[in-house]
């Protein structure tokens, strides 16, 4: 554990503060925004990528600067899905490296109050045992194919530990199992396994196809938190939480993806059948992150997988010809 210097009590956050969400188009981004106007925010800001680009260093510090926030969630980064990693790993870690280290920064410079930073359950190492606890940080080598986006993600999170010990402020950092939800990325090359699932099936279901075909062979176990639920608790712990260690938000429980093809088969009423092309790698056969610190700190997911499916399918069904590709 790490050494720390911060003497806050968390409280009740200002609903009149500037309250910036980094990231607010993105699917934790335009949840955690979601989340906060319905609590009273009133003065919530986002920009998109084109309006700022985190990236560009000389600009965040005049955004920071100008607009001078309060509280910050910091939900902007490349995100993508096992392809999209594995082919661009140098942009997932210069990218992230830059976006985080921009931000954080310029937070420091403006005496941000309070910060959220947000990781991923990737920074785990590939063999921590499951239920991966928060201290398996930093115990093993990480999973090859995202290991560029994970030490960018690390780095975040000792960043955060680091201005904690160095300058007594009370930022947290938060990390996420796999999430979908509205405004989720269903590109055939970007996205994540539950995204990619409902377009398939959906397709299929529309075309009329007798058969669909995922990768492996279904049995691996995976935990999907709906982005819902995480913006509520990513609110949560900025009114409750306060420690240097970063915090997994999850489910606590898994499926295989067998489990999670039937129930999106179902909600997308696709009545064919499902192939496994076993040529295929399955990846690793779980992975489930231990949630009891969150749940001792009073928060716990509401939205049943069944349920989040239903909504995200709802939603891809109402933007399907302006999500992103
Ligand atoms: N999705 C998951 O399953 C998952 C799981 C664990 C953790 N997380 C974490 O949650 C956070 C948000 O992920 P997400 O799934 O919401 O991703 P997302 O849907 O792809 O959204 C990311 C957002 O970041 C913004 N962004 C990217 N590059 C930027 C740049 N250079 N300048 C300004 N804004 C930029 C984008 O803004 P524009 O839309 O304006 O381009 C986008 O809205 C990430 O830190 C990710 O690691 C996600």
């Amino acid at each position: 554990m790490t050494t720390d210097s911060v003497t806050y009590t968390p409280e009740e956050l200002d609903r009149d503060a500037t309250f910036y969400v980094a990231g607010h188009r993105g699917l934790v981004g335009s949840a955690i925004w979601r989340r906060l106007a319905r609590a009273g925010f009133n003065n919530l800001v986002g920009r998109t990528s084109k309006e700022l680009d985190l990236k560009q260093r000389e600009n965040v510090f005049e955004f920071f600067a100008a607009t001078k926030p309060r509280y910050v969630v910091l939900a902007a980064a490349k995100v993508g899905g096992i392809l999209a990693n594995s082919t661009y790993p140098v942009d997932f870690l210069s990218d992230n490296l830059r976006i985080q280290l921009n931000v954080l920064d310029a937070a420091l410079a403006n005496d941000v109050e309070r910060v959220l930073f947000l990781g991923s359950s990737c920074i785990y190492p590939k063999f921590a045992e499951q239920p991966i606890r928060e201290d398996a940080l930093l115990t093993g080598y990480l999973e090859p194919t995202n290991d560029a986006y994970a030490i960018a993600k690390i780095a975040g999170i000792l960043q955060v530990q680091a201005v904690r010990r160095q300058y007594g402020l009370p930022w947290i950092s938060a990390m996420p199992t796999n999430l979908y939800g509205p405004n989720d990325n269903f590109s055939p090359k970007g996205s994540h396994v539950l995204p990619a699932l409902i377009r398939r099936y959906d397709e299929a279901a529309r075309s009329g196809a007798e058969s669909v075909t995922n990768w492996g062979t279904g049995t691996p176990r995976r935990e999907f938190l709906h982005s819902d639920d995480m913006a509520d608790a990513c609110f949560y712990l900025m009114e409750h939480y306060d420690g240097p260690q970063q915090v997994n938000v999850g489910t606590g429980s898994d499926v295989t993806i067998r489990e999670i093809a039937e129930t999106i088969a179902q909600v997308t009423g696709f009545t064919g059948e499902t192939l496994w092309d076993t040529s295929k790698p399955d990846g690793t056969p779980q992975k489930l992150l231990d949630v009891s610190k969150l749940k001792n700190e009073g928060w716990t997911a509401q939205i049943s997988l069944e349920e989040g499916v239903r909504r995200t399918v709802d939603w891809y069904h109402e933007h399907i010809f302006d999500i992103r590709q």
